[in-house]
């Protein structure tokens, strides 16, 4: 037999005595507080119909991309999707990847080059910091949310001898996975424009639970420099995609190694992908998201009437963090709500620091009041 590393076998055991130990499972017949599908799209009917007409009507005969986009692997619907991204999101252009881990970790790994400096939130998602950690650019973090923080970690920058080619990036998520809030990005992208940044934005938890995202609905999105957006939540699909100016879509397109080293997504993903836009753009797509905001108001609502408030991080997201310290905890918590069939999964550390464990609730278009009710009415026991 094949002997297991004694250092990884230590590293697991730790695992175990941390209470943080990770296996995969699937938890069947729940009602569904955990997933990132916030519209129901994975399972939407219409949707899966529209890619197999784009199949159909494109006369696709095709399981596979075959090889990289570089090379065998940029089939047509690379160009019919990359067009409908950037006119629909009013990008210069748009880069698709394999998923948003692969275009965050290409991204930061890529652009900013050795003597540029990344500004990044600390709550940034882990494809964002392993793109800084394998970028040859420094990368410092400021606190999260504070412009105050960011302003004062420019200043100690600026005040420090740098190379007239030196440009920095600023990193932020217009909802944070985690805590689902937001930055102030009337203010940020002022803060970037006025000192000259260049302001990056993942929109992976927006998408599709604020129509286009934050950025459009504000009418910022000609204020940043790239925007990240994923297919795999709200459109309930996978993927990703870059927006950025067509410089940057060249960049990327020669110089970014997560993009250029892999396979292409086969064409009956990029047909769901825009068969998923289509839905979006429908009165079924429009309903759908009027029935998340309603859940999100009634969710946030039956907390404060439960006096629940002070748990939970306060946001207007689909993401709904109600904080339990410690590991041991949130499991318990986790499990007495599994015990009443609601699929509520505990966040441990390491994921979130040590004292932030938490319960995330996502909420979807199609939980009922009465399963929101049924899930809070558990966490509102625990709070005796
Ligand atoms: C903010 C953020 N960006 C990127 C990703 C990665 O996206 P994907 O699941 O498509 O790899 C995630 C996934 O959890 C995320 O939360």
């Amino acid at each position: 037999m094949v002997n297991f590393p004694q250092n990884l076998q230590k590293r697991l055991s730790k695992r175990h005595t941390e209470n943080a130990f990770r296996k995969l499972d699937s938890k069947l017949g729940l009602v569904d507080f955990s997933s990132n599908d916030y519209l129901g799209f994975s399972r939407e009917g219409a949707i899966s119909k529209m890619a197999l007409e784009i199949m159909v009507s494109e006369k696709i005969n095709q399981n596979g991309a075959t090889g990289s986009r570089l090379l065998s692997g940029n089939h047509g619907l690379y160009a019919t999707l990359e067009a409908y991204l950037s006119e629909y999101y009013n990008a210069g252009a748009a880069l698709v990847f394999n998923s948003g881990y692969d275009a965050n970790l290409g991204f930061f790994s890529t652009v900013p080059q050795k003597e540029d400096i990344i500004l990044y939130d600390e709550f940034c998602h882990a494809s964002i910091r392993d793109g800084i950690q394998l970028s040859h650019a420094k990368g410092y973090k400021f606190r999260h949310n504070s412009m105050d923080d960011l302003a004062r970690k420019l200043d100690s920058l600026l005040m420090k001898p740098r190379n007239a080619d030196s440009e920095i990036y600023v990193s932020t998520e217009s909802i944070f996975s985690m805590d689902g809030d937001s930055p102030n990005l009337n203010e940020l992208t002022s803060f970037c424009e006025k000192h000259n940044l260049h302001l990056v934005v993942d929109e992976a938890h927006a998408l599709g639970v604020f129509g286009k995202g934050i950025l459009n609905a504000l009418g910022l999105e000609k204020k940043v420099f790239a925007r990240i957006i994923t297919f795999g939540k709200g459109l309930g699909v996978h993927g990703a995609a870059v927006l950025g100016s067509t410089y940057l879509k060249d960049f990327l397109v020669n110089f970014c190694r997560s993009f250029v080293y892999t396979t292409g997504l086969p064409p009956h993903t990029l047909a769901t992908i825009l068969g998923a836009y289509h839905f979006l753009e429908s009165q079924g797509g429009e309903q759908l998201m009027g029935r998340l905001k309603d859940n999100i108001t009634y969710f946030k609502s039956v907390v404060v009437e439960m006096g629940l408030s002070t748990y939970f991080i306060g946001n207007h997201s689909a993401i709904q963090s109600c904080i339990v310290e410690g590991n041991e905890k949130v499991k318990l918590l986790s499990h007495s709500l599994e015990d009443k069939g609601f699929d509520v999964r505990p966040i441990l550390s390491p994921t979130v620091p040590k004292g932030a464990e938490r319960l995330r609730f996502c909420l979807h278009a199609f939980n009922t009041q009465a399963e929101i009710l049924g899930a809070l009415e558990v966490v509102k026991k625990n709070f005796g």
